[in-house]
Parts: structure tokens; sequence; C-alpha cells
């Protein structure tokens, strides 16, 4: 069976420098699949790579099948026409994809004009709809404002009202609420669900939050200098993880998150050192300068195996393994 959204052998390419590689993934029909890794892993050219909204200069390569259908090699006509109708997105910061100088119940509205052939009339009554379904307060109000009038958790609500609006079969979210204060974080990640889940869309959210991810996915992809290193069920890979850099993650944020900030007793190393520039990966395995169990073998590069959870390193960490 084929999933939702079928991710193949995706690679981004910037000058020469490999910014994403070999990335494969299905998302299946109706799941919610997490997308975690630090700040500069490559998970948001990941995600503008599927909607082909990679920034100039960046190419892509490789397959992203929507219902058949390539969206890597597809021409921006019928990319249009897709994007917004079958598959969506929520960036972290909705100012920088709301237009300023529209009120925000015309954008909504203008999504149902152009891919749901509405009039102005129609169209203006099902965004003030979809306005109440994102919870704000008070639609007709919001309606009639100006992005910069609005408060962070509002724009995200409008830009979900938008990004629904044509029930996707995939809405992507990225990282949709790193950028609001804790109590609004909740609300906004349960309206994600809630909604994904009444439209029937697939969700692929992504988060350098683990908490986040652990609270709305079923299952998770790990990426790190541009790939995937692991993959599995949520459960699995919170409680046994396989790739060192993901049990450095985990182990990270045990510790962000008890109250003595203490690690575990037995627990795995927190991750040493950081996240480097793009072309300043090491060669094979791209984790290797950061890893407590790397050897020679790591300058090759590892393969994502195993079937249901998969890791690709030469020395996994936990039972049965190296
Ligand atoms: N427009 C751009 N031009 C040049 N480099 C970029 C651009 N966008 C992202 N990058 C680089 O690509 C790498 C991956 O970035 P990104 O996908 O944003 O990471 P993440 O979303 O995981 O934090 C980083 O090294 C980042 O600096
Ligand atoms: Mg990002």
């Amino acid at each position: 069976m084929t999933g939702a959204l079928e991710v193949r052998s995706l690679s981004v390419d910037l000058g020469g420098v490999p910014v994403v590689a070999d990335v494969s993934f299905s998302l299946r029909a109706g799941e919610r699949l997490g997308l975690i890794g630090e700040s500069g892993s490559g998970k948001s050219v990941t995600a503008l790579a599927i909607m082909g909204l990679l920034p100039e200069g960046m190419r892509a390569g490789g397959r992203v099948e929507l219902a058949g259908e390539d969206l890597v090699s597809m021409g921006e006509r019928r990319l249009s026409a897709l994007r917004g109708d079958r598959i969506a997105m929520v960036f972290q910061e909705p100012l920088t994809a709301l237009n300023p100088l529209m009120r925000v119940g015309r954008q909504v509205a203008e999504v149902l004009r152009i891919h749901r052939g509405l009039g102005r009339r129609g169209a203006a009554e099902r965004a003030l709809g979809l306005l109440g379904r994102v919870e704000l307060d008070d639609p007709a109000g919001v309606a009639r404002a100006y992005p910069h009038e609005l408060s962070g958790g509002q724009r995200q609500r409008v830009m979900l009202a938008m990004a629904v609006a044509c029930s996707p079969r995939v809405l992507v979210a990225d990282e949709p609420t790193t950028a609001l204060d804790v109590v609004v974080q909740d609300q906004v990640l349960s309206l994600v669900q809630r909604l994904a889940d009444e439209e029937g869309s697939s969700l692929l959210l992504i988060s350098h939050d683990l908490a986040v991810v652990a609270r709305m996915c079923e299952r998770v992809l790990v990426m790190y200098g541009g790939r995937l290193v692991e993959e599995g069920p949520t459960r699995d890979i919170l409680s046994q993880p396989h790739h060192p850099y993901t049990a450095g993650l985990v182990a990270t944020a045990a510790a962000v998150s008890s109250p003595s900030g203490a690690r575990r007793p037995g627990s795995l190393p927190a991750l040493p050192g950081s996240v480097p520039p793009l072309g300043r990966f090491p060669s094979g395995c791209v984790f290797r300068d950061r890893c407590w169990r790397a050897d020679r073998s790591c300058e090759a590069v590892p393969q994502l195996c195993g079937r249901d959870h998969a890791v690709a390193c030469w020395h996994p960490v936990g039972e049965g393994a190296g």
C-alpha cells in the first residue's frame, strides 16, 4: 500500500554542497509523523523541498509522490494548483507567510476562491466559518484585521485555517508553535491534531522539541546533517534509541525536563558539541565527529537499516547491538 506521501531519495543541493541527502520515508494515510533534529539539521529545507518552495540557489533531486504524482519534477503551474489544496504547510513564523497588506479574512477566502472556485460572498462566508473552527474568539473581528494587529497565537490559527481550508491530504507543520508561549503552544498543538483528524489529513510535524513530537506523533524520523539517521515508533525511539545522536537528544531532553536538571544514573550521555555549518559535516557518517562510539568504520556512509525501527549507524546503541 502506498502512503499519503512517498519521499524517495530526496536530496537538496546548494552550489554543490549537499543540504539534504538521500532522504526516504512514507507518510501513511491518517498518520501523524514527527521529524526531529537540532536546529540546522535540514528539517525546514526538507519541508520546503517537499512543497516545491526551496529558496534561490537550492535544487531538489529524487522523488516526492503525492497520489502518484511527483512533486519534484512537476511544473510550477500544476504545483501551484496542488499546493494549498492537496498539500499545505504551516510555518513557524506566520508573519512571513501572510500578506501584510491584506485583511486576514480575505486571505483565507482567497484560498477558497483559487482552489474551489467560490465567489466572493461564498468564500467570505466559508472563511468566517473556518476562523471559528480554529477557535478564534471573535472570528468576524479577526477577519477584518491585518496580520500585524493579531497576536502570534491568533496569526498561527489563521495560518491553520488557510492550510486546512481545502482538506489537504497532507499537512506539513514546521515548528508551528516554537514562537509561541507555552500555554498557547499547547492549545495550538491540540488544534493541529484535531483539525488534521477532522480533515483526514496526514501530518508531518517538524520540531526540534522531542516533547512536542512525543505528545503528537505515532512515529518519528530523526534527522541530522541533512540525513535520516533513525526512524521508528515514537515509544521505541524514546525508550530505546539506537542511534547515538537520537540517544543524545533523548538524554538532553530528559535532563532539561527533570526537576533537578540531573541525569538519571546509567543514562546515556547528552549531546556534545554543536551542529556544524553547511559544508562542514564530516564525510561518511555525518555525526561521527560528535559521536562517542565512532571509529574507522564510520568513515563510510551507513544506510538506514531495519523495518519498523530503522537506524543508520555502524555501532548502534542498545540491546543486541554493537
Ligand atoms: N536560504 C538558505 N541559504 C543558505 N543556506 C541555508 C538557507 N536555508 C537554510 N540554510 C542552511 O541549510 C542548513 C539546514 O537548515 P534548515 O533546514 O533550516 O535546518 P532546521 O530546520 O533543521 O533547523 C543549515 O546549515 C542552514 O544554515
Ligand atoms: Mg527549521
